[in-house]
C-alpha cells in the first residue's frame, strides 16, 4: 500500500461538524475567520496504485470567533466524486496507473478532477482548486458544503489551476490554466472585483509542461514555463511518464495585468522547477521573484542520500532562491538566499505583490514522504530565520497567516496550521504569534478526530 494512506496520512471517512473546542493555551480574541486546508483523501478503495494527488478533496477548516473553535470537514463534491457516490466504488484509476481507453471515456476525462489542491478566498466565495487545472468549486464558508462549479456566468469555457492570487488594492483575482494534452498549453486569466471574468486568453509556449503556480506584482504577472513534461523518449514508446528536460531553460513570462500574449516578455532562467513561488514585486526596472527553487525534481541517477522527500520519481530538494527580471536590458540575474529545505510557503496576503519581508515555510523533516516537522520565519531583508520546531512525533503543514485586524506591521498576525501525530492517532491546530515563532503555540486546538496531512491553506479573514 502506498505510505500516502498510512500513518500520518491515512484517510477519513467521516463528515464532522463540532463546536466549543478544547483548547490548550488561549485563543487571541481578535483571530476572528476561517482557516482552511484541502486534502487528498479518497472516499473509495483506490483502483490500483495510489499517489497522494489522487485522492478526493477534502476540506478540513477550524472557524475561530470569540476566543473559541469550531471544526468541520467535508469531501469536496465535484462532478466525478458524484459519479463515484453512485456507482459506490471508485470509477477513476490515478496518475500511476496507464491511460487505458476504458479511461479515455470516462465523463470528464481519464483524470479524475478532484479539486483537492488549493483554496482561494475572493468576493466572499471560497473556490477549491485542482493542480491539474479543472473547474473551480465553490465551497460554503458557512458549513463547507459544495455550493456548486464556478464558471463566472458561464464564462470559464477551460480549466482554472492551483495557486491563483488576489490582488488586495484592486481586489482582482489573477489565475492561469494549462494542459499538458491539448492546446492551449497555458492561458492566462483575470476575473476583476465584480467576479467578471475579463481576461482569458491561450499564451502560446513551444512545450506542454506541468506549471504549478503564478505570481503577482502590483502592475505585472508572472507566469511560469518550467521543463517538466512528458519524458519524450519514454512518450514515443507510447508510455506516458514525466521527465525533466534538463536542456531546456526555466522561463518566466511577464505581462502587464490586463495584458494578453503579445505583451508577455519571456525571460530564461537556468533549468529548474519550481512548486511554489512566494512573492514578486517591483523594484526600479526589475521584476523581482522570491520562491521555493527545485534544482533537479527528476536526477538522472537517483541520489541514495537519506531523507529525501519523494513522489514517484520526483526528489523534493527546495531551496529559497530570488530572480530578478530587468524590465530595460532584457537580463536575469539569479541567486540562492538559503540551502534551508522549506516549502508551501505563505506570506501576508494583504501585502500580494509588494515587497514583503517575511515568509512562512513549513520546513521538510527527513523523511521519505513529504512531511514537516516545524515552522520556519524568514526575514528576506536581512536573510534570518526564526524556527518553530514542533512537539516530538507531531507533523505539520502550510501555515496560513491571519493577520491581526488593524494591524500595521506586516507580521502582526498569527500563523494557523494543522499537525497530526500518528502514534497517538491525535490531530491539533497550532496557532503562533508570527511575531515569535520561536515561543511557540500561543494555543492548540484539539480536534475531534485525526485528520490525514494535506496540501494548501487559505485565511479568510471574518468568514
Ligand atoms: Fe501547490
Amino acid at each position: 500500500m502506498s505510505a500516502y494512506l498510512e500513518a500520518e496520512h491515512e484517510p477519513v471517512t467521516h463528515e464532522l461538524d463540532v463546536a466549543g473546542l478544547k483548547v490548550t493555551g488561549e485563543l487571541p480574541k481578535a483571530l476572528d475567520g476561517l482557516y482552511v486546508r484541502n486534502s487528498g483523501n479518497p472516499k473509495f478503495a483506490p483502483k490500483g496504485r495510489y499517489h497522494w494527488f489522487d485522492g478526493d478533496g477534502m476540506v478540513h477548516g477550524i472557524r475561530f470567533a470569540d476566543g473559541g473553535a469550531r471544526y468541520m470537514n467535508r469531501w469536496v463534491e465535484t462532478k466525478a466524486f458524484k459519479h463515484e457516490r453512485e456507482a459506490g466504488k471508485a470509477l477513476w484509476s490515478g496518475i500511476l496507473e496507464p491511460m487505458t481507453d476504458e479511461r479515455m471515456v470516462l465523463p470528464g476525462g481519464p483524470i479524475k478532477d478532484t479539486a483537492n489542491t488549493d483554496l482561494v478566498f475572493h468576493r466572499g466565495q471560497l473556490l477549491a482548486l485542482w493542480w491539474l487545472s479543472g473547474t473551480p468549486m465553490q465551497l460554503s464558508t458557512k458549513d463547507l458544503s459544495t455550493v456548486g462549479p464556478q464558471k463566472f456566468g458561464g464564462a470559464l469555457k477551460g480549466g482554472f489551476s492551483a495557486h491563483p492570487k488576489v490582488d488586495p488594492r484592486t481586489n482582482e483575482l489573477v489565475f492561469f490554466d494549462f494542459s499538458i494534452v491539448r492546446e492551449p498549453y497555458l492561458r492566462y486569466g483575470v476575473v476583476d472585483a465584480e467576479g467578471t471574468l475579463v481576461k482569458y486568453e491561450p499564451v502560446p509556449i513551444p512545450t506542454p509542461h506541468i506549471l504549478h503556480d503564478m505570481a503577482i506584482t502590483e502592475n505585472h504577472s508572472v507566469l511560469m514555463d518550467f521543463p517538466l513534461g512528458w519524458d519524450r523518449e519514454k512518450l514515443a514508446l507510447g508510455k506516458f511518464r514525466i521527465g525533466f528536460d534538463r536542456a531546456t531553460p526555466s522561463r518566466f513570462g511577464v505581462l502587464p495585468r490586463r495584458g494578453g500574449a503579445a505583451d508577455v516578455r519571456w525571460f530564461e532562467a537556468e533549468p529548474c522547477y519550481m512548486y511554489h513561488s512566494i512573492n514578486a514585486y517591483e523594484s526600479g526596472d526589475e521584476i523581482v521573484l522570491v520562491g521555493c527553487r527545485v534544482r533537479d525534481p527528476i536526477p538522472q541517477k537517483r541520489s541514495d542520500r537519506e531523507g529525501i522527500a519523494r513522489l514517484d520519481n520526483i526528489e523534493l530538494v527546495p531551496e529559497l532562491y530570488e530572480w530578478r527580471m530587468n524590465l530595460k536590458t532584457g537580463a536575469l540575474k539569479e541567486r540562492q538566499l538559503d540551502d534551508l529545505p522549506t516549502e508551501f510557503p505563505k506570506t501576508n496576503e494583504l501585502r500580494q505583490g509588494t515587497k514583503l519581508r517575511y515568509s512562512y515555510n513549513p520546513r521538510l523533516s527527513p523523511r521519505s514522504e513529504l512531511m514537516f516537522d516545524g515552522l520556519v520565519k524568514y526575514d528576506l531583508s536581512s536573510g534570518a530565520k526564526t524556527k518553530w520546531e514542533s512537539p516530538r512525533g507531531w507533523y505539520v503543514g502550510e501555515a496560513s497567516f491571519a493577520p491581526r485586524p488593524g494591524a500595521t506591521d506586516e507580521d502582526d498576525g498569527w500563523l494557523v496550521t494543522f499537525g497530526t501525530n500518528a502514534a497517538d492517532r491525535a490531530s491539533a491546530c497550532f496557532v503562533l504569534n508570527a511575531k515569535d515563532l520561536a515561543a511557540g503555540p500561543v494555543a492548540v486546538v484539539h480536534l475531534p478526530q485525526r485528520i490525514p496531512l494535506g496540501f494548501h491553506s487559505y485565511w479568510c479573514a471574518g468568514a
